[in-house]
């Protein structure tokens, strides 16, 4: 028989939306869960468990929640050692520190080294599947999932594609675009966790021939996910304008190539037009929130309450290394500190949904990842929410599980992560 193990302790998952129901009615709190086989086989009183059970091993995690492990859904490995980079905005922020970086992806073991690193460090953050860019080469892609693949984790990723506006040596063209993409698509979609993403970098950096390129394999291939950038930045869109005299909007020059649709990520998103966001809804497009790099780089204040209540579909991300850190706890806490710039305070359960089965729901994989639920894979996160003294003293007091939860969302890093699972393996543990 595979090895069953009752993880026992607050364990979070949600039955329902805290954006469609009240918060604390869509979460459920219950004390073990059970891991067999990769997979969760059940949830429910540890008494229960227990009984049902009898040969799985026990791991008491005492007041510890366990909940899923976090999901990023945009985030750009490479850009890992160049992580808060000093002083400049989008499109400066590229071209001194990101392309720079990205070229030494040319070296396959440079490229192994940081997918590597990237993946630890981001465990050791309690995120288990995270959408990632890689570079123009596709050693970068093959690189990162390698090293997933390595160890048994659920990634998606797509080799970046840019045509122009970009230094010599970081540059493909359509066509190479178009047939490296497909080959990568061939090697790694669909294999063991691992999925690939058509990733156009966007649209500054692609000609209309390689976005038609890129959309015409969308198009043979519609079950993979496109990923790119929307409307991150004023400067950015004007850009955006002027290379694209005849388009309606930002959101038209992917329109009229073939780079709309359910399966489309459009990352950031914060200064959208009205078409832009009724075009995005009816097409049901994911909607990627990155609000550490949107205060980091100086882009904007997304609009989550106005764009939830119209419809749309969010996840949450980093935008390691335009965001300012690896953890989804400081991105849920940026999240926070943006709704309130914008009158709204979202509730620590729309946080930790965000952070889990929204991001999930944003990649298409709400079914088998992002919640803990028998038959979802054994991706899960154990958080301590005394990891600190200053947090402690907070938690210490509070009323509630939420209140309690609170504290480790604003003021936790990588201290508050016990334990974490991937695919019903032990991945981290403190
Ligand atoms: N827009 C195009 N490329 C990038 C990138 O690497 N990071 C961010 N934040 N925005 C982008
Ligand atoms: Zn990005």
């Amino acid at each position: 028989m595979t090895q069953q193990t009752i993880l026992t302790g607050q364990v979070l998952s949600f039955d329902r939306s805290p954006f469609e129901d009240p918060p604390k009615e869509a979460a459920r709190l219950d004390e073990a869960v059970v891991l067999q086989g990769g997979h969760v086989a059940a949830v429910g009183t540890a008494a229960g468990l227990r009984a049902g059970f009898p040969h799985a091993k026990v791991v008491d995690h005492g007041r510890h929640v366990i909940m899923a492990g976090f999901v990023d859904a945009h985030v750009h490995y490479p850009q890992t050692a160049m992580i808060a980079s000093w002083g400049k905005r989008l499109i400066d922020w590229l071209n001194t520190y990101t392309f720079p970086e990205e070229m030494k992806f040319a070296d396959p073991a440079y490229a192994g080294e940081i997918a590597g690193r990237y993946l630890d460090l981001t465990a050791a953050h309690g995120t288990t599947t995270m959408c990632s860019f890689c570079t123009i080469h596709p050693a970068s892609v093959d690189a990162i999932f390698a090293a997933a693949q390595a160890r048994g984790q659920r990634v998606v990723a797509g080799k970046t594609c840019m045509d122009r506006n970009a230094p010599d040596g970081l540059r493909d063209t359509a066509q190479s675009a178009y047939d490296d993409s497909k080959a990568l698509l061939k090697r790694w979609h669909g294999i063991d966790r691992l999925s690939y993403a058509i990733t156009p970098r966007f649209s500054p950096t692609s000609t209309p021939d390689q976005l038609q390129a890129l959309g015409a394999l969308w198009s043979e291939h519609p079950d993979c996910l496109m990923q790119t950038h929307l409307s991150e930045q004023t400067d950015e869109i004007d850009w955006v304008r002027s290379l694209y005299p005849s388009a309606r909007d930002y959101l038209d020059t992917y329109e009229a190539h073939g780079l709309l649709g359910r399966n489309g990520l459009y990352g950031h998103a914060i200064h959208l037009e009205p078409r832009e966001r009724d075009r995005l809804r009816e097409v049901g497009a994911a909607l990627v929130h990155c609000p550490t790099s949107n205060t980091f780089i100086g882009s904007g204040l997304f609009d989550m309450a106005g764009l939830m209540a119209e419809g749309q579909r969010i996840g949450l991300a980093t935008d390691t290394g335009g965001g300012s850190s690896f953890s989804m706890l400081r991105t849920m806490a940026a999240a926070y500190e943006i709704g309130q710039l914008r009158g709204t305070a979202l509730h620590p359960a729309q946080l930790l949904w965000l952070a889990t089965a929204g991001s999930a729901h944003a990649l298409g994989m709400g079914s088998m990842i992002g919640n803990l639920a028998a038959g979802m894979e054994a991706d899960l996160v154990v958080l301590d929410l005394c990891s600190t003294p200053a947090i402690a003293q907070r938690a210490e007091r509070a009323g509630d599980i939420w209140e309690a939860l609170f504290p480790t969302i604003m003021m936790g890093d990588d201290r508050a992560v016990a334990e974490v699972w991937i695919g019903g393996n032990r991945a981290v543990s403190r």
